[in-house]
């Protein structure tokens, strides 16, 4: 029998859009159809979904992506309207940081406390060809948001580098001693090949496991912690003042512990990042009218249905998004 673990993490796409084209995300030449913006769940829509359907269920944790979700409308309104629940005992983000410095002050005003912003590199050259952003480096920018959230006081702040061997792997040490002087906390995710199976050709992904000898060697690791409601392994360099977290999709299977479901831009209910069997249209049933207590139903029949969904998932090994990118389904 699959385990069964308590879900209470509902990770919440609020846009399919992304001013970035991360190669592992939204390939080159992926013909993305954005959602028109009548599509995508209003703020009311969410909080009324919040409230009447996954807050009685027993989510307490909610993360924000996208796409990128700094590129919604009146996104601290937002937070902070999902901060007052009075339910909520976790609210984060996840941004690749280019709009950060204009907007972490508001973020953090509104109540967020908590980021997680993807870098990929050091090296500007590197970050611009992985973001797609080749022309106006944006490297400089996201850095600087980086610094702003850091001296706003987010925390904790972590760093989300994916590895593409022979791209960024010959950075890694450079990266995981960003978490020596700060409390930054570096994690390395393995490249999953989701929607996009022939990138990076035969390259493949770096295992977890080598990158944690490659920062053994050079510093030693001890077991670590951090705040967090993820899949992430966490270390330390010793003395260090932020922690190494690792994200090992690819190595080591982490479904049996998963404790999250994904509602995308558009309303559905997915019950897991790489199947979506037994998906729920919620924006369609709330704006026809549907009690909302029925709703709430369905979604309890799919998160009884979850450990196998994730069961299935674990024994076919399969990577795939059904064709969609992790930009469409919010990774
Ligand atoms: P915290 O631990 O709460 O800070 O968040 P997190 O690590 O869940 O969030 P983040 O958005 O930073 O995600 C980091 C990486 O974990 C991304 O590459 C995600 O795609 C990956 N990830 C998150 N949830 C899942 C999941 O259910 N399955 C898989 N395979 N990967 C996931
Ligand atoms: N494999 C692993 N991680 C990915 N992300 C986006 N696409 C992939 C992929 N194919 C990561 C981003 C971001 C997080 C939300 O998901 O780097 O940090
Ligand atoms: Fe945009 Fe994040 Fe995807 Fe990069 S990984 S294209 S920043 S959504």
């Amino acid at each position: 029998m699959p385990p069964t673990n308590i879900v209470d993490y509902l990770r919440i796409s609020l846009i399919d859009r992304c001013n970035f084209r991360c190669q592992y995300c939204m390939p080159e030449g992926a013909e993305l159809d954005y959602l028109l913006k009548s599509s995508l769940l209003q703020d009311d829509e969410l909080l009324l979904l919040l409230r009447e359907v996954f807050i009685p269920l027993g989510f307490t944790r909610f993360r924000l992506t996208g796409g990128e979700p700094l590129l919604r409308p009146n996104l601290s309104n937002l937070i902070a309207r999902i901060a007052a629940l009075p339910a909520t005992q976790d609210i984060s983000l996840t941004t690749n940081g280019f709009l950060l410095a204009q907007q972490a002050r508001a973020l953090y005003n509104a109540g967020l406390r908590r980021i997680n912003i993807s870098l990929d590199s050091l090296n500007a050259e590197t970050f611009d060809s992985l973001a797609g952003t080749k022309g106006r480096s944006r490297w400089q920018q996201v850095w600087q948001g980086i610094q702003i959230a850091h001296e706003l006081g987010f925390n904790p702040l972590k760093l989300n580098v994916v590895v593409i061997p022979g791209v960024n792997d010959s950075e890694l040490l450079d990266l995981a001693a960003l978490s020596i002087d700060r409390a930054w906390h570096v994690r390395f995710i393995e490249f999953m090949p989701i929607g996009n199976d022939a990138l990076f050709g035969d390259r493949g992904w770096v295992p977890s496991e080598e990158i944690r000898q490659r920062i053994r060697d050079r510093w030693g690791l001890a077991e670590g912690a951090v705040q967090g409601n993820g899949p992430a392994d966490v270390f330390q360099i010793p003395g260090a003042q932020g922690t190494v977290g690792f994200i090992s999709q690819m190595s080591e299977c982490f479904c049996d512990r998963c404790n999250r479901m994904r509602l995308s831009a558009d309303g559905w209910l997915r019950p897991c990042l790489l199947n979506e069997t037994g998906q729920i249209d919620l924006k369609t049933g709330l704006r026809e009218g549907i009690d909302p207590k029925l709703l709430r139903q369905q979604v309890q029949t799919l998160l009884q249905l979850k450990p196998e969904i994730n069961y299935k998932e674990r024994e076919s090994g399969t990577t795939m998004g059904y064709g969609k990118t992790m930009s469409q389904i919010g990774g």
